[in-house]
């Protein structure tokens, strides 16, 4: 064992010889000290117990079912293609290994450097025990300390790395559907966002645009007109978000086949020979991306989709998920053969069930294909949830390189490390009112792992929505990062236009909100890659007493707003939680009305037309008007809400929008100031050096529930 001092606050220790997963950013020290916890070695695997008193709260693990408070419930990590997220799923797309155990006074953070599987057995098998099963002996572990959860959560990405920063326009909406099959789908979809004038900043193109499935291809029959379209759109401000998948198919005279053939880019099997399993396109091998020759092999083929005029790239299925593999393929045909006419009793019914059921993602498949690291030939299973990750870093290397500006760049399965080159969407939810408000719980977790660009598949991937579901959702999907509606083929169509006048109605004046909120948001994601710290904070983080900590469907988004969505069917309205008094917003494209709220537990009506949120105490949120797409948005006038009860500052981030500039610090700050007088006035500032800023309205409400609506011109500094 090797220990590590990172900071006064964070410290390493490295067991055995581990894979170097490329997470940990920083000097070490190596110093002499031991691990303050126990670790027992059993059959290949290290496991460890921390003691949960009655009032420990454990935090984190990236994206999971369960409570924003993990208690009750096993996890692992271990990056799995399982689109039926039932509540007793264990493993999802993501696989994020860090977590803070809170109780009330102490708050420690651990994250294990690992890229195999991890179990996290969270006071589930014995109530008062938090059992980490570590599959491997070759490991780190990475304690940090804090006054806080917040305090630890900022230097764990301090020690991580600075995250992904999308374009501006990525904070659009984005419409997708896996069933836009031609051209003539996904003009229609253009043009009816158009129609309607429903604010539209892209449109998703899954598989159908490809040629046989076949990454970096484009579809002459379907698309004929690819560059043409996405070159015209893109003038528009819309543009087109294509797919690409892991797995490359195997076909001769097929370029990227043929090119990973030849270079030696194709994991490979026990023999030696490229490893052959079958997705989307039928038979295909997977491209190595833990090398790095292959990494940039795979970026290069980016090069195909940005000359074609895009600008924004999602990676699916790179858990790698895989349908079935040729051994489990004969296994399943010879016991169907062998069972053809017989009179099966159960066992043998349910094995021959078992082996076409269960034949996709089965473990022994992540058993038969390798890395090569170093001098090292691992099973994938060993280095598992690298792969996604290595992945989004092979494509965000070529993105960068062959366009030359920011792009979107979303990625299906995730590890921490990957934060750093992309965000993610949590994967193939369904149209279920509990994974509306799973969504809402995930934020956090997110966040603490370092991913900001982050959204679910707004309505629900899988399964049919209900006008009433989509709207809902779209009331809590306005504030994320990521905003797509995405849904799965043959479910019902669940664009915002398609429930009739009314829920069109609702849905086109969500839109239009999130537009208004643009200015804001952006703002928050470009001071978390300033300072690290967290976007969505469970008010557990915030606030003191078990009010604060049960708050499960509650969260802050930045230091400014409380949101209290509607997760449950039917509703009018709902109680929620005000640690503070708060001012409840109820937004408007003009005249959102204000209402000074007292502490404790309110009933606020909401109905599907609403957009309504809080205000915190001597706060200020910045907006804008809403327009059609990011590109159109107007920043000369900017329009700020707040409640001040005795002086709020805001300081509103921006910049470009489209170039790395922000990594050197290139940003416009404009400072928005208000102070309520002691003889009873209101004084109200903005500072900018913001090209295009020039006023400021401003519509506040004081602590005696008045409203101030001053205007003042902005100052240059
Ligand atoms: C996977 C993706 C989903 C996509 C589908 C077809 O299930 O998660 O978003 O629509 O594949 O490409």
């Amino acid at each position: 064992m090797e220990a590590f001092k990172m900071t006064d606050n964070v410290m390493g220790f490295r067991f055995g010889n581990p894979v170097e997963t490329g997470v940990i950013q920083g000097e070490k020290t190596q110093v002499e000290v031991n691990l303050p916890i126990e670790l027992r070695e059993e059959g290949g695997k290290t496991t460890f117990t921390l003691k949960l008193t009655e009032n420990d709260r454990v935090y984190g693990l990236g994206p999971n079912l369960g409570g924003i408070n993990k208690r009750g419930r096993i996890y692992e990590s271990y990056c799995t293609d399982d689109p039926l997220h039932h509540e007793d799923k264990t493993t999802l797309y993501g696989a994020h290994n860090f977590f803070v155990l809170e109780d009330d006074d102490v708050a420690t953070g651990f994250f294990i450097d690992f890229p195999g599987r991890v179990k996290y057995d969270v006071g589930f098998t014995t109530l008062e025990e938090l059992q980490v099963e570590i599959h491997g002996q070759d490991f780190g572990i990475y304690l940090l300390e804090g006054a806080s959860i917040k305090e630890i959560v900022a230097s764990f990405h301090k020690l991580t790395g600075k995250p992904y920063m999308p374009p501006k326009w990525g904070l659009g909406y984005f419409q997708s559907r896996w069933g836009y099959q031609t051209e003539k789908d996904v003009k229609k979809v253009y043009e009816t966002f158009k129609e309607e004038e429903i604010p539209l900043d892209g449109i998703y193109l899954d598989l159908d645009y490809m040629e046989d499935f076949k990454d970096f291809t484009l579809s002459e029959e379907r698309f004929p007109n690819f560059k043409d379209m996405a070159l015209k759109m893109k003038e528009e401000g819309v543009r087109l978000i294509p797919i690409i998948d892991a797995g490359v198919k195997i076909e001769e005279g097929y370029p990227v086949y043929e090119e990973g053939i030849k270079g030696d880019h194709f994991v490979k099997d026990a023999e030696g020979k490229p490893y052959v399993a079958a997705v989307w396109p039928g038979k295909v091998h997977f491209p190595d991306f833990l090398k790095e020759e292959t990494q940039k092999w795979f970026g290069d083929q980016y090069k195909i989709l940005t000359d074609a005029g895009i600008e924004g790239v999602w990676n699916d299925m790179n858990e790698p998920a895989i349908f079935y593999d040729e051994t489990s393929l004969q296994e399943g045909v010879e016991a169907a053969i062998l069972a053809q006419g017989g009179n099966l009793n159960v066992n043998a019914f349910f094995s021959l069930r078992d082996k076409f059921m269960n034949i996709g993602n089965k473990l022994e498949y992540y058993r038969r294909f390798f890395h090569e690291i170093g001098d090292r030939r691992l099973t994938n299973e060993e280095v598992h949830n690298l792969y996604g990750y290595m992945m989004t870093k092979s494509a965000s290397m070529g993105l960068r390189k062959h366009l030359g500006k920011r792009h979107v760049l979303i990625s299906r399965a995730s590890s921490i490390g990957m934060h750093r080159y992309g965000g993610l969407w949590t994967g193939d939810n369904s149209s279920w009112w509990s994974h509306l408000s799973l969504n809402l719980r995930m934020l956090p977790a997110l966040n603490m792992s370092g991913f900001y660009y982050v959204g679910a598949d707004t309505g629900g991937f899988g399964g049919h929505v209900s006008g009433e579901l989509l709207t809902r959702w779209l009331q809590l999907s306005v504030f994320t990062p990521l905003l797509r509606n995405h849904s799965a083929l043959g479910t019902r169509v669940q664009e915002p236009y398609a429930f009739g006048e009314d829920l069109t109605r609702a849905n086109k004046k969500h839109i239009e909100r999130r537009y208004m909120l643009i200015p804001y948001l952006y703002s928050e994601m470009l001071k978390t890659y300033e300072t690290g710290g967290m976007m969505f904070t469970p008010l557990a983080f915030e606030f003191f007493g078990e009010e604060a900590q049960q708050a499960e469907d509650q969260m802050l988004l930045g230091e400014e707003l409380m949101l209290a969505p509607v997760v449950s069917q039917n509703a009018k309205g709902r109680y929620v939680y005000l640690p503070e008094d708060m001012v409840l917003v109820d937004f408007k494209k003009y005249d959102s009305s204000l209402t000074l709220l007292k502490d404790g537990v309110q009933y606020v009506s909401y109905t599907l037309e609403d957009l309504k949120f809080f205000l915190r105490r001597n706060r200020l949120l910045p907006y804008t008007m809403p327009s059609q797409t990011v590109k159109d948005q107007d920043l000369s006038v900017l329009k700020v809400l707040g409640y001040v009860d005795t002086e709020a500052v805001y300081v509103l981030y921006d910049d470009d929008g489209e170039s790395f500039g922000y990594e050197q610090g290139k940003i416009y700050k404009t400072t928005l100031y208000a102070r309520k007088l002691e003889n009873g006035g209101m004084r109200v500032e903005a500072k900018s050096n913001h090209p295009d800023l020039q006023t400021v309205n401003f519509t506040l409400m004081d602590g005696t529930g008045e409203i101030w609506n001053e205007e003042v011109k902005v100052q240059r500094g």
